[in-house]
């Protein structure tokens, strides 16, 4: 894939594209690298090739892109103004929906990515406990700050001094850093499943999440869910609900104002205090635009049933895409939820023919990233994904022949 822009990037961009966008995360030269609009399921990159968009901008376009309702909420917030000396109206409008919305909380507190809200929870389980220590879970990604990245450029040894690791759906493991480390704990954070790059995604053992849980409430620390990620596709009051768990603080960001910059942390009366300590704030963080996005979207959500919809046809879809894999004899594996599914090429531990696979795809016109999970949404209509089957069967078969016939 010939990519102008990139080019010119690179010139005056360190690594031309930053982060986890950059085309070594999926394969240099087979995959977009700018993207020129996007419009409901759909994406057009640089180069005006259409794609059925399975990323959703990496989750946040639950949606789908551009909805006229969401962008007519923010226009008419930011009517008198986009930035000001204080919140506006809409910043306590939303914290009062979050707090209808979500069981377990009692007070909402804002900023504009998800990163921003998982380091402030783990500042306010440090203050509410006066303890230094946080368990998290091995490869789970909570942003790039330097207490949780798994870079290890430009971070320094004193960054993680104070952070534990512990393997995913482990109970021994855990229990076994409750007995040793309990006193000292401010708390866990962990996603409501593991969903790591490079790998199949992992569903929580319930007994696990009765450990965290009980063991938490023995020590007195708090349990901070990263929903960061699969909040607003799986329950309208949060993934908890979906997999039936309890925890103490929760962040939201992605899928809150279907694309607009904002991130929320909820959580329980007995952490007020603390919350109200932990100092954070940012210029924009309350700007009222995507306050008025997220309520927007919310009210969407609600009004056309959106999760429910987007769960039944994840399935559906995900039955539809290893049914043709069996078809041709191609075999795959399935792994997440219906709202985040990850399909790959089994028997494929290096992920070679997974990222063949997906580069065929992107061939295609379908956008299926070869190591990271995927995001079913509400333009993903029952006619575009029938489409994308098509297309999926498309790329199977011409999968196969290149398979055949190695260049
Ligand atoms: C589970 C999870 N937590 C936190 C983050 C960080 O969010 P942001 O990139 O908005 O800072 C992400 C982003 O992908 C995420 O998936």
């Amino acid at each position: 894939m010939n990519s102008p822009l990139f080019q010119r990037a690179v010139r005056v961009i360190p690594g031309g594209i930053p982060g986890h966008q950059s085309p070594v995360f999926t394969v240099p030269g087979q995959f977009p690298y700018f993207a020129k609009r996007a419009e409901g399921p759909f994406y057009w990159d640089e180069g005006g090739n259409r794609y059925i968009d399975f990323l959703c901008a990496y989750g946040p376009l639950v949606l789908g892109a551009g909805r006229p309702e969401v962008a007519a909420a923010v226009a008419a917030a930011e009517a008198g103004g986009i930035c000001f000396n204080h919140p506006t109206e809409w910043t306590v409008r939303l914290a009062e929906r979050l707090v209808e919305m979500v069981d377990i909380a009692d007070w909402a507190f804002f900023g504009k990515n998800g990163a921003d809200m998982t380091y402030w929870s783990i500042r306010v389980a440090r203050e509410h406990t006066g303890r230094r220590k946080i368990l998290r879970f091995l490869h789970a990604y909570h942003g790039t700050d330097p207490w949780c990245t798994d870079c290890s450029a430009g971070v320094v040894e004193g960054d993680r001094a104070d952070i534990l690791q512990a393997p995913w759906n482990d109970t021994a493991a855990l229990n076994a850093i409750f007995d040793l480390h309990g006193h000292e704990l401010a708390g866990i954070i962990s996603t409501p499943f593991d969903h790591p790059n490079y790998a199949d995604m992992t569903l929580p053992d319930p007994a696990f999440q009765r450990a965290i849980r009980r063991g938490l409430d023995a020590c007195g620390g708090l349990w901070i869910y990263d929903d960061v990620r699969c909040g607003f596709r799986h329950h309208l009051g949060g993934t908890h609900r979906y997999f039936d768990c309890s925890p103490d603080l929760i962040c939201y960001s992605k899928a809150l104002a279907n694309g607009y910059a904002i991130a929320a942390c909820v959580g329980r009366e007995s952490f007020r205090a603390a919350a109200s300590k932990v100092f954070a704030t940012g210029s924009f963080w309350n700007n009222p635009g995507p306050f008025a996005a997220a309520l927007a979207t919310i009210d969407l959500l609600e009004q056309e049933s959106v999760i429910p919809g987007i769960l039944r046809r994840g399935q559906e879809w995900v039955d539809g895409f290893l049914a043709l894999g069996e078809k041709h004899g191609i075999e795959f594996r399935a792994s997440g939820t219906p709202a985040l599914p990850y399909i790959r090429v089994a028997d494929d531990p290096g992920f070679f023919r997974q990222q063949a696979f997906c580069a065929t795809a992107i061939k295609h016109g379908i956008f299926l990233h070869p190591h990271h999970n995927w995001f079913i949404g509400h333009a993903h209509s029952e006619a575009v994904l029938e489409e994308s089957l098509a297309r999926v069967e498309a790329a199977i078969l011409d999968f196969q022949v290149e398979v055949a016939c190695p260049a």
